[in-house]
């Protein structure tokens, strides 16, 4: 996982409120989002959102169109490696980890932060 300071994040939105977002996305759902200049892949499960890379750091494949398991892991259409959404920890494959952006449900919305 590769962590950034706080200053150089940029936060940003989606929805307007915490059931606006629940509402938008539903659970065990796997979505391509897009803020600044980035593809984000955003997931949910249960009531936690996970925001990485939209793209397979083994061969680019488009994570947001992989799936998830029961073990909170994205797998890739591609060649199937998996990794934890939390952590962005490779578990099954050999790439590098995902990167991944904090992400966190407000009264106002859904927060990411990107660098
Ligand atoms: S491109 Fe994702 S596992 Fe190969």
């Amino acid at each position: 996982m590769i962590e950034y300071p706080s200053k150089v994040m940029k936060k940003y939105t989606l929805g307007s409120s915490k059931e606006s977002v629940l509402e938008m996305i539903p659970e065990q759902s796997v979505k391509k989002i897009i803020l600044g200049d980035k593809n984000i892949t955003l997931v949910r499960v249960t009531s936690n959102f996970y925001a990485f890379q939209g793209y397979c750091p083994h061969r680019g494949a488009p994570l947001y169109q992989g799936s998830l398991n029961h073990m909170n892991e994205i797998i890739c259409p591609l060649h199937q490696y998996r990794f934890d959404v939390r952590s962005g920890e490779v578990k099954a494959g050999a790439c590098p980890d995902l990167e991944t952006f904090p992400t966190q449900l407000t009264d106002k919305g859904l927060e990411i932060s990107i660098p």
